[in-house]
């Protein structure tokens, strides 16, 4: 049968490298995570120890027959104090990335996912005026010991929340509530930190080089009013990275679930972002974040992505769903996948479907009741036990084509 899917379309999987590796502790979210009063359910610990078990996870990827495999590079670890660059540290994920090669899969390298080194964090962190210098210096470093071995390169993943729910809401580190211009001069510095840093790691690197937005489908109904905070807020935020990723070789589009606003604001189920609900309470119609389950988000969210950046390269660098059901995480993929099919057929430049997440990990405030994964972990042996979802993906990249449906269902 012909494939659905353009040849070299990725099909891939995805990790955060705080949320995998373990022992993260010289980053600002170990220190959050033992805080007194913060709202962390419970410590990331030995996370999935993915750090000594790369290699298993990138084999096990492959094996599948997945050709992408998104990760990331964790800056405490790289420069644990200010200035010192740890060469042992550049090594290992010089491995992980000749582990990628070895298995054909594409590495796409994330530089910054949400956490700092924490001597980043006590200078300020995003509010400092340093950071987007100290960010540069940091990527210009890294991109220039790793850069021949890349694919792509995603320079801050979700930059668009990280003022909001540091220094508005106090979900994140450093956890102050309230202060709205705190998190708007955090947005500032993240917009100039990639600014700065993109291109100075294209001058170590082929690969092309772009930023990871959250980017939820949001649905306005008739006699919808404006002024919903955070969700404004981030929404204005991702407008300006727009703006910015003209200039940027790919978007990247991550992508959980749809917000409606009706005439009386948002009215989906979870759209109250300022109330992390910690019971994981999941239904049919809820994951087990909260989030309505609407795989078909995905669609409006590539959508607004290829519009509001004049048409450059997308890549799907995260989708997926919370839940303790693995069929409805299948079934999640594919009607997810037949947007991104419906896309292609629009003339719509779409590169990559990476799912989040390869492994069930560590998600945040929520610690590791949350199951995004499509390999299940045991947290006492850390053995993985790939989910059937995980095959049905695999055979999707296989196939380049979405199973056929039976007329029953
Ligand atoms: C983040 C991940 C997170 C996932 C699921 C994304 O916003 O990049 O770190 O685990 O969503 O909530």
């Amino acid at each position: 049968m012909a494939a659905e899917f353009p040849e070299g379309f990725l099909f891939g999987a995805a990790v955060g490298a705080h949320q995998v590796e373990g022992g993260n502790t010289n980053s600002d979210w170990w220190w959050w995570e033992h805080a007194a009063g913060t709202p962390c359910v419970e410590p990331s610990g030995d996370a999935c120890d993915f750090y000594h078990r790369y290699r298993e996870d990138i084999a096990m990827l492959a094996g599948l027959g997945l050709s992408a495999f998104r990760f990331g590079i964790e800056w405490a670890r790289i420069e644990p104090a200010e200035g010192e660059f740890s060469i042992a540290e550049l090594d290992h994920y010089r491995r992980m990335l000749d582990a990628c090669h070895e298995h054909s899969v594409l590495p796409i390298l994330t530089f910054h996912h949400f956490t700092l080194p924490r001597w980043v964090q006590d200078l300020g962190g995003f509010a400092s005026s340093r950071f987007p210098e100290l960010f540069e210096r940091y990527c210009d470093s890294a991109a220039r010991a790793l850069g021949d071995a890349i694919g792509y390169v995603c320079t801050i993943n979700e930059p668009q929340g990280l003022g909001w729910s540091g220094y508005v809401v106090g979900i994140n580190p450093p956890g102050v509530k309230g202060d709205e211009v705190a998190a708007r001069r955090a947005a500032e510095h993240l917009l100039e930190a990639h600014r700065r840093a993109a291109p100075a790691i294209r001058a170590h690197t082929k690969a092309p080089v772009g930023v990871t937005l959250a980017i939820p489908d949001i649905q306005y109904e008739d006699g919808a009013t404006p002024g919903h905070g955070g969700l404004e807020v981030e929404s204005a935020i991702n407008d300006e990275f727009f703006e910015l990723a003209r200039e940027d070789d790919f978007i990247g589009v991550q992508t959980y679930t749809r917000i409606r606003i009706g005439p009386e604001g948002p009215r989906s189920p979870g759209s109250d972002w300022s109330a992390v609900s910690r019971d994981l309470v999941e239904t049919d119609e809820v994951t087990q974040m909260g989030y309505e389950n609407y795989p078909r988000a995905l669609g409006g969210a590539i959508r607004r992505a290829w519009r509001s950046t004049g048409g450059i390269p997308i890549l799907v660098t995260e989708n997926g769903i919370a839940t303790q059901h693995d069929e409805k995480r299948i079934a999640f993929m594919a009607e997810a996948l037949d947007e991104v099919r419906k896309c292609i057929g629009d003339g719509i430049d779409v590169r990559s479907y990476i799912h989040w997440s390869l492994l069930d990990n560590f998600e945040w405030a929520f610690g590791y009741g949350p199951r995004f994964g499509l390999v299940a972990i045991d947290r006492s042996t850390f053995e993985r036990k790939p989910k059937p979802s995980a095959h049905w993906l695999g055979a999707v990249a296989r196939n380049r084509r979405l199973p056929t449906v039976s007329a029953s269902r």
